[in-house]
């Protein structure tokens, strides 16, 4: 059983949003496995991997928003930046020894459950309608190598 089963609820109808958020689910329950299994070398590596796999989701999505032409695309950065922080901040906290990891996972997936169904659906519409596939798979190309 993973800790965090992907359902069509976490679907916002765009495949390439939908498949980062996919693997940012897959990197929360690699990182469970991790931690149940007490592999502290793993724990520290997929967590470095997941927030920069996030961090560059982020920047993905807002350039996404850009040229979908989305009204609240400020707003939207800005509740990135801030989880950004956030995670950060797990992060250094971490890394100086405090045992973070399962207060981590619980706060990220209630925090995408609500960022993917509220903001990120919100948008959804206006990419839908004005960002062109040529578009994004030459972005893609940019961010993801
Ligand atoms: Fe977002």
């Amino acid at each position: 059983m993973s800790y965090w089963a992907w359902d069509s609820s976490l679907e916002i109808g765009i495949p390439v949003i939908d498949s980062q958020h996919r693997r940012i689910v897959d990197y929360i329950n690699e990182l469970n496995t991790a931690i149940s299994t007490h592999s502290e070398t793993e724990v520290g590596r997929i967590l470095s991997e997941l927030v920069e796999y996030t961090v560059t989701h982020f920047a993905f999505e807002e350039q996404l928003m850009e040229q979908g032409g989305y009204t609240y695309i400020k707003t939207h950065k800005k509740v990135h930046e801030n989880f950004t922080h956030r995670i950060e901040n797990y992060q250094e906290r971490y890394r100086a020894g405090e045992d973070v990891s399962r207060k981590l996972l619980n706060d990220l997936k209630i925090w995408l459950t609500n960022h993917i169904q509220r903001d990120d659906t919100d948008y959804a519409p206006f990419v839908r309608k004005n960002a062109s596939s040529t578009w994004i798979s030459k972005t893609l190309k940019r961010f993801f190598h």
